[in-house]
């Protein structure tokens, strides 16, 4: 798995875009009535969010954001004081955050395309670093770690919202319910639109059965059969993935596990989909 081929999944599948219909290219122009819209369908799918960034402490900080898709949460940051610095891959997600930092008036430090794997900032340049959903995505992780770990001051904190293993998705939806909806679906010969096609697809042209190995079958059932890259984490696989920090704190929000109608269980921090973790480098 090469990062030209993730760069080119998120360049042409912008984060979250299909959800709310997406930014079309007649709408170009109307980037403000989009960015409406999703921060709406954001925040109210993910009620747990703004107040996990008010837990945060944002304030004075030097930010720089990994992996910004729609830059929601940058605008968020940035509204709570943060001095902000993004980064991403895609020059389809530089292009739109740079058009709601300019319609809505907020100030950046810096807004720059590239990779968590080289990290286009001096050392010890950060207080914090916030990552929403990215560094599951990065297959060299050792890699990105010991850049984020180099950008951050001594003292700093890498605060990451990364996929949970100890899940209900994971445990019961991807490993379970969807592996077997699957294994149907290609018996009974029926070829359906849609993603249920794309999962077949991926089938026929992997092999059943290693596409349903749960280490394959886990990169096309978080964003969608296309994505070509992610993993889960437990607290075991961030201590193996991130040797240059230490864990000081983590917690599971987000109860989501499609197909079950899950949404609202209180469960969520026991078995959430989504493991935010705050850790610090060792230096
Ligand atoms: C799932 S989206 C998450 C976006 C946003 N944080 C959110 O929560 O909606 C992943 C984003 O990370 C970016 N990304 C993926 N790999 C990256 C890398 N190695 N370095 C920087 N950005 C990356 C993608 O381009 C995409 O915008």
């Amino acid at each position: 798995m090469n990062e030209q081929d993730i760069q080119l999944f998120w360049q042409a599948h912008p984060c979250g875009d299909v959800q709310v219909g997406g930014l079309k290219e007649e709408n170009h122009n109307d980037y403000e009535l989009f960015f409406t819209g999703y921060d709406a369908f954001r925040y109210r799918q993910h009620r747990h969010l703004l107040a996990c960034l008010d837990g945060i402490g944002f304030k004075d900080q030097e930010v720089l954001e990994i992996g910004l898709g729609q830059g929601a949460d940058s605008e968020q940051i940035i509204r709570r004081g943060g001095r902000w610095s993004g980064l991403d891959l895609t020059q389809e997600s530089v292009t739109r955050v740079r058009a709601r930092l300019a319609l809505r008036k907020l100030p950046c430090q810096a807004l720059k395309q590239g990779s968590a794997l080289d990290i286009p900032f001096p050392d010890n340049s950060f207080d914090l670093v916030f990552s929403h959903g990215v560094l599951h995505h990065i297959p060299e992780i050792r890699r990105a770690q010991r850049e984020i770990a180099r950008v951050l001051k001594p003292g700093g904190t890498l605060v990451a919202m990364l996929y949970a293993k100890w899940s209900l998705n994971y445990l019961v939806s991807i490993a379970v319910i969807r592996r077997l909806g699957l294994c149907v679906l290609y018996g009974s010969g029926i070829s359906p639109n849609g993603i249920s096609g794309d999962h077949l697809r991926n089938a026929a042209k992997m092999g059943l059965w290693k596409y349903l190995r749960l280490e394959n079958f886990t990169h096309y059932n978080t964003d969608g059969p296309l994505n070509p890259y992610a993993v889960v984490y437990g607290i075991a696989e961030v201590r193996r993935d991130f040797p240059d920090f230490t864990l000081d704190k983590a917690y599971k929000r987000f109860m989501h596990a499609p197909p079950l109608p899950v949404r609202w269980m209180p469960l969520e921090r026991m078995l959430g989909w989504h493991l935010w973790v705050h850790l610090r480098p060792n230096k």
